[in-house]
């Protein structure tokens, strides 16, 4: 029994660090100083944070086993969310160590972990709530997961040129994708994280559970299309505030940021158009609606007319590419309407997948709120600023394994970087 466990974290961890590899390969080695968001540590910082985390969190936290390296152990422990440049001037680290030493670091800390993972599997019968269930593991497998999103768009920030699609990614086509409709959504419950037995693990946010009444509302089937973004974007007079991030001009013509260098803007015309939030309300606004609330999108995905809440939008069944576009199983967005077998029991669209979507709510802690990780207790609690919204549903970029009802992302309300659209809602 605990052979096989043994071998299926090892697995889990080898798959996702090939993963992780394979995404800094796309960066030519030169630029790993760079640093695309100012508001981010230059790449450099992540190679050495993945492995620093699994060793502060596995090694140093649950089995109190000591430093691996410790100037590097400290140095990549966290990264950084200042508000603005200023405070990214403040909170930046002026020098770094080598490539090669953080390499070996990276390469050891993996090599400790897998040594560590028997006893971590040892202690799942204790008192610790980090051991059972393997909830470590599980925390530190899912922290890497969502640092290859974040390394995905921090490469789509990078001037145009320095990442190269690979031969084996296929170009994405032309689409203009399909347009949403209203769908009515009767008052009725929705349910909000989970019970601390209802799942093996969850992040602090994610409990506990809240069953909440929604008033009726009306949401649109699929998210805003740059496409519908240029129309509001040139009736309003293009002003800069509005202009998405990931529009450029280039020969005279409009194109749109990808992981892979820019694309014609037709090629992205169907692509949910990736804004910050206060953008996402101005065009809400502009159209006589609001960003929905977190419950709001919680019902309309999870829940139906009658019954409990589903384990998926789609019901029951495992998350296949069918389904909706996330798992990295395509490294562009794809044209709304790309996905009807993923529609919701209201026959809403891509809610989990093709990009988060902006919510009106901001991120804070669900009734009954504990910060139980005691070896990271600031992981959510430092975000419960006000100034943080909840992000829902899932991206091109966010693994299979972190998508289930509770999951819960936020961003800083202003953020333009991450992969994130949002849809309209309407009061009743
Ligand atoms: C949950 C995606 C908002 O990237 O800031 C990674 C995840 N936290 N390391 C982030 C996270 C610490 C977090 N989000
Ligand atoms: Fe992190």
């Amino acid at each position: 029994m605990t052979l096989s466990r043994e071998s299926y974290w090892a697995d889990k961890l080898d798959t996702t660090y090939q993963r992780t590899d394979l995404l800094f390969g796309l960066l030519p080695r030169e630029a790993l100083l760079e640093r695309p968001i100012g508001l981010r540590h230059p790449f450099l910082f992540y190679l050495g944070h993945l492995p620093a985390f699994a060793w502060n969190q596995i090694g140093r936290g649950v089995l109190g086993a000591g430093h691996l390296d410790e100037a590097l152990d400290v140095l990549f422990e966290r990264g950084i969310d200042p508000k603005d440049d200023e405070g990214a001037r403040r909170t930046s680290i002026p020098t770094w160590p080598s490539v090669s030493a953080v390499l070996s670091y990276r390469d050891a800390s993996r090599r400790a972990v897998r040594a560590k993972i028997p006893e971590v599997l040892a202690r799942a019968s204790s008192a610790d709530p980090l051991c059972e269930n393997e909830r470590i593991l599980h925390l530190v497998l899912e922290h890497e997961l969502m640092h290859q999103e974040t390394l995905l768009y921090m490469l789509a920030e990078c001037r145009p040129g320095l990442i190269q699609r690979p031969a084996s990614v296929a170009p994405p086509g032309s689409s203009e994708g399909r347009a949403g409709e209203r769908i009515h959504i009767p008052e009725g419950p929705a349910v909000i994280g989970a019970a601390w037995d209802e799942i093996p693990f969850g992040w602090d946010n994610e409990f506990g559970r809240a069953t909440v009444s929604v008033r009726a509302f009306s949401l649109d089937s699929l998210p805003a299309r740059n496409l519908d973004w240029r129309v509001f974007f040139r009736a309003n007079g293009e002003p800069d505030s509005l202009r998405p991030r990931t529009w450029i001009h280039g020969a005279g013509r409009l194109l749109v940021k990808t992981v892979f260098g820019p694309v014609p803007f037709e090629v992205a015309a169907g692509w949910p158009v990736q804004v910050s939030g206060e953008q996402a309300r101005a065009y809400c606004a502009h159209h006589g609606g609001r960003l929905p609330t977190e419950a709001e999108l919680c019902r309309a995905a999870y829940m139906a007319a009658e019954g409990a809440r589903r384990p998926y939008p789609w019901g029951d069944a495992a998350p296949a590419p069918c389904h909706g576009n996330f798992g990295f199983a395509r490294l562009f967005p794809s044209p709304t309407g790309s996905h009807p077998g993923g529609a919701s029991a209201w026959g809403v669209e891509e809610l989990v997948g093709n990009g988060w979507e902006w919510t009106s709510t901001p991120f804070s802690p669900l009734p009954g709120f504990r910060a139980y990780a005691r070896t990271y207790p600031g992981y959510s609690a430092d975000f419960f600023d006000g100034e943080h919204d909840v992000v829902f549903g899932a991206s091109f970029a966010t693994d299979d394994k972190l998508l289930r009802p509770s999951f819960r992302n936020w961003y800083r309300r202003n953020y333009p970087y991450p992969f994130t659209s949002f849809r309209v809602a309407w009061d009743g």
